[in-house]
C-alpha cells in the first residue's frame, strides 16, 4: 500500500487573557523575580478565567486553526485533543469540544502524554492520513495547568500556565510532509511529575484534599537532567532517520519546560539558539499545548516559510519524549 504524506494546513492558537508576573508570585510565595527568571527563563505566564475549562481554550485556537486551513468543521474527520487537565475525567474533551464546533459525529477522544501530547497526537492523526482512513484532522493541545497548580508550592508554581495550539491535517499535495518521526516512553520516571490522587490509586476524599494531593508535585532537579539527556537522543534519532544533520533545520521548536534545558539541549547536539524558538518567557509551560502554541506564533510571525526544515523535540510526564522532523 502506498502511504500519503501529511501535511499541516493551518494552525492557530490562544492564550487567556490574564497575565501573572514574576512580581505577582512574589506576593503569593517566598520566590523572587530574580531567582525564576535565572533559574527557568520564565518572566510571566497566562491564567485561564475561572470559567474557562480546556475545550473553551481548545476551541478558540480551533477555530483560528480551521480559519488558517480554509476548512469547516463539516470537513472535520477525526478530532485528538492532548492534555493532562481535561474538562473532566470523562467524557473526553474532544467529544465536548466536537459540539462546541458543530462538528458532524466523528471520531473523538483524548491523548495523555503529558508535555509530548501534541507531538504524539501529530504522529498519531498523521497514520490515518497515511493509510488514506481519513482526510481532515484537528489536533489540538489545551491545558489549564493553573487548575492542578498548588499555589503554595514554589518549586512548581512558578512554571506552569494554560493555554492552546490547534493544527489541521491533511493530505500533502506537494513536498510539504513528515520527513521522520520517534516518539518514546520510559515509564520508569513516572514518580518524577504527577498528580497523585483523583484517580483510581488514590480516589479524592477529604484526606486527599487536606494533603494537596490533587496538585502536581514534581522532582525537578531529576527531571531536568532526564531532559537534557532524552531531548538530545531523540533529536539524533530522528536527524537519523530522516537523513538530515542539524545543519539542514531551520528552526527548532523544543518543549518549552527551562531555558537552561533549551540551551544544553540545543549546545549537546549543535544547535544554534538563533534559530530556536522561545515562548517559555511569556507563557511559562504549557506542557502539551507549548510546541502547539509556538508553531502557530512562528508561522504568523513569518518565521516558517515554504521548504523550510523544521524539528520538534519535546519531553514530559510519564515519561514520555518525541522528536518529530517535517518540510513546512
Ligand atoms: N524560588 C526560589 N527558590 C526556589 C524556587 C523558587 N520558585 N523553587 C525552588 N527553589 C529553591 C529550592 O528550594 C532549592 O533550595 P535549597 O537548595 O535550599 O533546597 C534551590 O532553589 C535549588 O533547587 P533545585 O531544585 O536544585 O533548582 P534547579 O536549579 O533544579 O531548578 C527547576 C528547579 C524546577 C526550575 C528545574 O529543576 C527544572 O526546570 N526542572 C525540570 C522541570 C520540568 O521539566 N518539569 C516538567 C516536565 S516538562
Amino acid at each position: 500500500m502506498k502511504l500519503i504524506e501529511t501535511q499541516i494546513t493551518g494552525t492557530g492558537s490562544y492564550v487567556p487573557r490574564r497575565i501573572l508576573t514574576n512580581a505577582d508570585l512574589e506576593n503569593m510565595v517566598d520566590t523572587s523575580d530574580e531567582w525564576i527568571r535565572a533559574r527557568t527563563g520564565i518572566k510571566e505566564r497566562r491564567i485561564a478565567d475561572k470559567n474557562e475549562a480546556a475545550s473553551d481554550l481548545a476551541y478558540k485556537a480551533s477555530i483560528k486553526a480551521m480559519e488558517a486551513a480554509k476548512v469547516t468543521s463539516e470537513e472535520l474527520d477525526m478530532i485528538i485533543v492532548a492534555t493532562i487537565t481535561p474538562d473532566m475525567i470523562f467524557p473526553a474533551t474532544a467529544c465536548i469540544l466536537q459540539e462546541k464546533l458543530g462538528a458532524r459525529k466523528i471520531v473523538g477522544f483524548d491523548l495523555e502524554a503529558a508535555c509530548s501530547g501534541f507531538l504524539y497526537a501529530l504522529s498519531i492523526g498523521s497514520q490515518f492520513i497515511a493509510t488514506g482512513m481519513y482526510n481532515t484532522i484537528l489536533i489540538v493541545a489545551a491545558e489549564t495547568l493553573s487548575r492542578i497548580t498548588d499555589w503554595k508550592d514554589r518549586n512548581t508554581c512558578v512554571l506552569f500556565a494554560d493555554g492552546a495550539g490547534a493544527a489541521i491535517l491533511r493530505p500533502s499535495h506537494g513536498s510539504s510532509r513528515i520527513i521522520s518521526s520517534y516518539l518514546g516512553a520510559d515509564g520508569s520516571g513516572a514518580d518524577l511529575v504527577k498528580v497523585p490522587a483523583g484517580g483510581s490509586r488514590l480516589p479524592a476524599s477529604i484526606e486527599t484534599v487536606k494533603n494537596r494531593q490533587h496538585y502536581m508535585k514534581m522532582k525537578g532537579n531529576e527531571l531536568f537532567k532526564k531532559a537534557v539527556k532524552m531531548m538530545a537522543q531523540t533529536i539524533e534519532i530522528s536527524l537519523d532517520k530522516g537523513n538530515l544533520t542539524t545543519n539542514d533545520i531551520n528552526l527548532f521548536i523544543p518543549h518549552q519546560a527551562n531555558i537552561r534545558i533549551i540551551k544544553a539541549v540545543t549546545k549537546r547536539v549543535g544547535l544554534s539558539m538563533d534559530k530556536t524558538w522561545i515562548n517559555l518567557d511569556r507563557y511559562g509551560n504549557l506542557s502539551a499545548a507549548s510546541i502547539a502554541v509556538a508553531l502557530d506564533e512562528a508561522i504568523r510571525k513569518k518565521r516558517i516559510k515554504r521548504g523550510d526544515k523544521i524539528l520538534f523535540t519535546t519531553f514530559g510526564g510519564g515519561i514520555t519524549c518525541g522528536s518529530i522532523l517535517l518540510e513546512w
